[in-house]
């Protein structure tokens, strides 16, 4: 059986690293559309055709068991329209919104996210449907999955920038300190550690890959296809730029991607941005 990863860039690995802890025995592949990174930044209309023509390139070919659409900025858009045209199942991911409000205790806290994430209808409606007891702070970061994305290439990134990107997450009222920060993209579980070290009081850090990967499961378990043949043996990376900077392929190869696919990646690289 395969199921396959799509982010942006080499922020879904983050989601890859629980879903294989879960998922035992799949074959992955892993799709970066780095051609189009970052999301954060397009408007909803190109940014929703552009997805979907690269779906009908990896679903013709791949057509795998499952997918995870393992992005916050695109799953906040898409789900409907790649549930609507295919019956495989799609599993996405959304800001943690649900188990932040059920946990915080100062009834404060805030969703990091693309400032596309931030702003899209399907956030508000998770507020309005889970938080509404609480007092919800969302913080749309222009820099941070750029950031990410360079820390994880091994470059060196500056904390004066990192550091200006959460500080609107800490809030401080009579109420009491923002207790929760969600992480809303993929991208950010990564920088983790970074974040905790310049953060001016101690939160949860919340990152929903885990659940992602559990949902997965449950989906799989429940459609009873039965199991597609895959003509990979190994998972494989599959970036939309066809890019092969060293530092890209040592992250891919360090995540057990170790497969590539040259006439997919050559078919992506023709639809433009
Ligand atoms: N990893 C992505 C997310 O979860 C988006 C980063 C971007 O492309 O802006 O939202």
């Amino acid at each position: 059986m395969s199921v396959l990863i799509f982010d942006s860039g080499v922020g879904g690995l983050s989601v890859l690293r629980e879903a294989r802890a879960v998922l035992i025995g799949q074959q992955f592949i892993y799709v970066g559309d780095d051609a189009g990174f970052p999301y954060g930044d397009w408007q909803e209309a190109p940014l929703l055709a552009r997805i979907m023509s690269l779906f009908d390139v990896l679903m013709n070919h791949y057509n795998p068991d499952a997918v995870i659409v393992a992005c916050n900025t695109a799953s906040t858009l898409i789900l409907p329209a790649l549930r609507e045209r295919y019956t495989t199942p799609f599993i996405g991911i959304v800001p943690a919104i649900k188990p932040a409000a059920e946990r915080s205790a100062s009834g404060l806290f805030s969703v990091l996210a693309t400032p596309a994430t931030v702003k899209r209808q399907s956030t508000k409606d998770l507020i309005e449907e889970f938080a509404t007891d609480c007092s919800v702070n969302l913080v749309g970061a222009t820099r941070l999955a750029r950031l990410a994305e360079e820390y994880m290439l091994g470059r060196a990134i500056d904390s004066a920038i990192l550091k200006d990107e959460i500080a609107p997450c800490f809030v401080e009222s009579a109420q009491g300190k923002t207790d929760i920060i969600t992480l809303g993209c993929t991208h950010y579980p990564f920088l983790v550690n970074e974040m905790r070290k310049l953060a001016p009081w101690p939160v949860d850090w919340l990152d929903p890959a885990e659940a992602v990967a559990r949902r997965a499961l449950h989906q799989l378990q429940q459609s009873n296809a039965t199991p597609k043949a895959s003509d990979h043996t190994s998972d494989i990376a599959v970036m939309s730029s066809g890019q092969q900077e060293k530092a890209r392929k040592r992250v891919l190869d360090s995540f057990g991607l170790v497969g590539r696919d040259k006439a997919i990646t050559e078919k992506l690289m023709l639809i433009n941005r």
